[in-house]
């Protein structure tokens, strides 16, 4: 009972709070928009996002339409689709001043966009299987690793939800938090989770659009998805996957 009490005073507001002074207001650096790439990365460079992957243009029949999809086809995703997907998510449209925020299809509290995409390839056209992030700054994709079983691996870092290793592809949310702390400190944690749902809520709008389907998963292993996409779990975890295929 005292963790809910506790868990509780997270979803309240402290935005009223004038005790707390964030890292920007005492003027330190601030965190890098996007995680760096590595020297040598292998990099593939993505497709243009535009409506050529479009099965439906009508934002009424998308919202009426969505659902959330777990019985998926054996059919490949194309890049085309996937790049579409990636831009709805995470896209950078706009830099705003010297680096300091980007716009994107996703509203983010303050713009800090505090979240890295991994992607777990199983079927997507012209992609090796294996593990991916996505550069939403050039609208790339960068390799990270091949896994063996990756669809087992997938299945019980989400404890067991099959339907996530049949799919085409898996998105897999990761928070960096500092990116939300620094400006808004305390606060940033309840902002940065609502952003999460601001993501997904675009990928399942965007897979209705093309003819895909996806389901947002909260249920996973927090050890086991941070081990699949290389982060610390503690400056960077998941927080958030969604599986999509077409079905
Ligand atoms: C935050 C969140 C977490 C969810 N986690 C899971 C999950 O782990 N596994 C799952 O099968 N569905 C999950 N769902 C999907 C819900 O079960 C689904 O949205 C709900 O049953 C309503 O169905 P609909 O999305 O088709 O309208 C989640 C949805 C949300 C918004």
């Amino acid at each position: 009972m005292d963790r809910m009490m506790e868990n509780r005073k997270f979803m309240r507001s402290e935005f009223d709070r004038e005790d707390i002074i964030s890292d920007q207001e005492q003027g330190l650096p601030q965190p890098p928009l996007q995680k760096p790439v590595p020297e040598g990365a292998e990099i593939i460079d993505l497709p243009k996002a535009d409506t050529a992957a479009f099965a439906e243009t009508n934002i009424y029949a998308c919202l009426k339409g969505r659902r959330s999809r777990r019985k998926y086809i054996n059919q490949e995703l194309s890049l085309k689709e996937l790049s579409f997907l990636l831009w709805s998510t995470q896209g950078v449209d706009r830099k705003m001043g010297n680096n300091y925020a980007t716009l994107r299809p996703v509203a983010s509290a303050g713009a800090r966009h505090p979240f890295e995409t991994y992607l777990w390839v199983f079927r997507v056209e012209g992609l090796k299987k294996g593990i991916y992030r996505y550069l939403a700054l050039t609208h790339q994709l960068m390799f990270i690793k091949e896994v063996e079983e990756l669809e087992e691996k997938a299945n019980s870092a989400t404890l067991g939800q099959s339907f996530v290793g049949a799919s085409a592809v898996t998105f897999v949310w990761s928070c960096i938090p500092y990116r939300g702390e620094w400006r808004y400190n305390v606060t940033s944690h309840k902002t940065m989770l609502l952003d999460a749902g601001h993501v997904c809520q675009n990928l399942y709008l965007a897979c209705e659009a093309m003819g895909s389907g996806t389901c947002a998963i909260a249920a996973y292993d927090q050890r086991l998805c941070d081990e699949l996409i290389d982060v610390d779990g503690v400056d960077e975890f998941t927080v958030y996957l969604a599986p999509v295929a077409k079905y």
